[in-house]
């Protein structure tokens, strides 16, 4: 197995807890109350993301695959030989297998997660199926990756940001990201980016208020959490799971709305909820072609080419990087 160097760059554990504890508070300080939404993803939160993922009405997955599928060979066919693949947010890295089935001369593929048991079970499952290839797993969250692993040399870069993962990052911060991506990556680098595409309402609703609860559970695992990490008091059955969309913004929000008047706890801090108030807990941006290509050419990005599904539900980009 060529796993490259394992979990490299991963943050110290204290140092995780107290980025945690810092934006949780600053967080249920503000008005209206907000949490990051990078802290969904422990352990039962990226498995509980993977059951979204299955489930009927979260069509995002399922239409960001089918398209994937359908023009990968034309999508590829840039890669120079012996490219380093670059996946921030890997999770599972399902997707990525599209690709490298297609671009079998991709050298190395550094996946990028800021759950270190997911991340080192899907580089191993990788490792093992593509035994040619180098995997240099790096633990890290993906929005602050300034470097990567050393050894992974000089050789052209593709970065890889499926899932409208784009989408969590207020347009500020998403331009930001962007950037940061470029100067991670280099000039002439490509980016093959997922987006999802603003549609009926009422799809987009289902899709974050699924009728099995999934999304729910994913939403409170987040208290659950806080609890067990942060020495938190929140009762999960006080606060009610809401998904909507904001037309102004073109999001879909998830809150979590308190029950009745409450005082909650964390990390020995006092917390009063109104009865009706929320917690911002995500959003979701949703796109247009337009809105799109503006983000990514306010970030330096030159608009390659894009492809759509029908309806349009969803588009890949992909990007390039001037020289
Ligand atoms: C990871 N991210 C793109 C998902 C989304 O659609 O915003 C997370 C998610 N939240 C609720 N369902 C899925």
């Amino acid at each position: 197995m060529r796993l490259a160097r394992d979990l490299e760059h991963r943050p110290k554990a204290d140092e995780d807890a107290d980025g945690f504890e810092a934006d949780i508070i600053a967080g249920l300080s503000a008005h209206p109350k907000t949490t990051p939404p990078k802290y969904f993803y422990d352990e039962a939160g990226s498995a509980l993301f993977e059951e979204i993922c299955g489930t009927p009405e979260y069509y995002v997955t399922r239409a960001e695959t089918a398209l994937l599928q359908s023009v990968v060979h034309e999508l590829v066919s840039s890669i120079a030989a012996d490219a380093v693949l670059v996946e921030f947010g890997s999770g599972a890295s399902d997707k990525t297998r599209l690709i490298l089935d297609a671009a079998p001369h991709i050298g190395t593929y550094v996946p990028i997660d800021i759950s270190p048991d997911a991340l080192q079970r899907a580089a191993e499952r990788i490792s093992r199926d593509y035994p040619a290839l180098r995997v240099a797993p790096l633990a890290d969250d993906f929005t602050r990756a300034v470097a990567l692993p050393a050894h992974v040399g000089h050789a052209p870069r593709v970065g890889f940001f499926p899932g409208s993962t784009i989408g969590n990052f207020a347009p500020q911060e998403a331009i930001w990201f962007l950037r940061s991506v470029r100067s991670l990556l280099g000039v002439r680098a490509q980016l093959i980016i997922g987006v999802d595409m603003i549609k009926d309402p009422a799809r987009l609703v289902a899709a974050y208020d699924d009728s099995m609860s999934v999304t729910a559970r994913f939403n409170k695992n987040l208290l659950a959490r806080i609890n067990r990490e942060l020495r938190g008091d929140f009762d999960l059955d006080a606060f009610d799971h809401q998904a909507i969309w904001n037309p102004t913004l073109e999001r879909m929000e998830m809150h979590l709305v308190s029950r009745f008047d409450q005082l909650v706890h964390v990390a020995g801090h006092g917390f009063a909820f109104k009865a009706g108030e929320r917690l911002h807990t995500e959003s979701s941006h949703k796109f247009s072609v337009e809105s799109f290509k503006a983000l990514a050419v306010s970030a330096g990005w030159v608009i390659d080419r894009y492809w759509l599904s029908s309806n349009p539900e969803f588009a890949i980009f992909s990007l390039t990087a001037p020289a």
